[in-house]
């Protein structure tokens, strides 16, 4: 592991950029409107925080580069059409996102229903594409991210936040309805990422499930603590939306200062997971860093 954690992360970032740029269609492909707006919705934009999970965590079960390019660009695909949905009128209604007009607006509601439908497909495709991964490890991860995606995971906790509109959620149901709508794809970027290379030792796999948990209801935690502290600007998406739409957060339940010591206390048991690896798990941690400490 060598050179700093921004070249490393700026690689990463761009080598994602040009590989999912190569896995969707062209925007002048029939049907030309649908595959500009998913490529308006998948590129130029985000931070590939779940991409660099899955290179991190690939470094550890030493997965090869195809293989990773692949998973990281099927959990973002995910991601991206999560986001998407998310924006929609039916949902929280937003109209920035990534410092972009969202795809709703910029195109219409009927084509960003299709982006999300099309994005999530394609994710499942280009990991089955894979041709560096032995089939039953790829069904392991073909499974794995559905598992994620769906209502026992991402979709399952959109489903709850929906639901607990102006309700004063107990801390239980609060860290169950984050592990799910942000932490699971976020483990599931982590595991990807392992179970790309060789296998892990059990203790190990346990290792990166405690880094993960802890990652995954930090990095909602500190989007709560953002959207209730950042301006719309830094953001690229619109702040203070939480509170205006009555959400219950980690900062409308815990409060501000809480919320903040949370997130820097699952910052250190992140850390503190990773002791069975020692140096190899830099990058992991380094992500942990920029999860809780990130401006936006
Ligand atoms: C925002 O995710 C939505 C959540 C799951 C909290 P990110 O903060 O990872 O958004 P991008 O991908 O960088 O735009
Ligand atoms: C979104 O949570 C989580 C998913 C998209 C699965 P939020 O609704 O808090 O995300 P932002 O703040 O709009 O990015
Ligand atoms: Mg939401
Ligand atoms: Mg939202
Ligand atoms: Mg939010």
């Amino acid at each position: 592991m060598s050179g700093s954690f921004q070249d490393w992360m700026k690689s990463v970032q761009a080598g994602t950029e040009t590989d999912m740029s190569a896995y969707l269609p062209a925007g002048d492909v029939v049907p030309t409107k649908l595959h500009a707006a998913m490529r308006y919705a998948l590129l130029g934009g985000g931070k590939r925080v779940r991409p660099l999970l899955v290179h991190a965590a690939g470094a550890l079960s030493g997965a090869d580069a195809r293989a990773l390019s692949r998973a990281a660009a099927a959990v973002e695909m995910i991601h991206a059409y999560s986001l998407v949905h998310d924006d929609m009128p039916c949902m929280d209604d937003d109209e920035l996102r990534r410092g972009k007009p969202t795809v709703h607006v910029a195109y219409d509601e009927a084509t960003a229903l299709l982006v999300g439908d099309a994005l999530q497909a394609q994710a499942f495709k280009v990991l089955a594409d894979a041709d560096t991964v032995p089939p039953a490890r790829q069904v392991a991860m073909l499974r794995l991210l559905a598992q994620a995606a769906g209502s026992a995971g991402m979709c399952g906790g959109q489903a709850i936040d929906l639901d607990s509109v102006g309700l004063a959620l107990s801390l239980e149901q609060l860290e169950r309805m984050h592990q799910l709508k942000t932490g699971a794809l976020l483990r599931a970027a982590v595991v990807l990422g392992a179970l790309a290379g060789k296998d892990l030792l059990p203790a190990e796999l346990q290792a990166l499930d405690d880094y993960s948990r802890a990652i995954g209801l930090a990095f909602q935690v500190v989007d709560d603590v953002l959207d209730a502290t950042a301006d719309s600007a830094t953001l690229g998406k619109t702040a203070g939306k939480d509170a205006a739409d009555n959400k219950p957060t980690y900062v409308s339940i815990l409060g501000l200062e809480p919320s903040i010591a949370l997130a820097e206390q699952l910052r250190q048991d992140a850390h503190a997971a990773l002791v069975p690896f020692g140096d190899n798990a830099l990058r992991l941690r380094e992500i942990a860093d920029l999860i809780v400490q990130r401006k936006a």
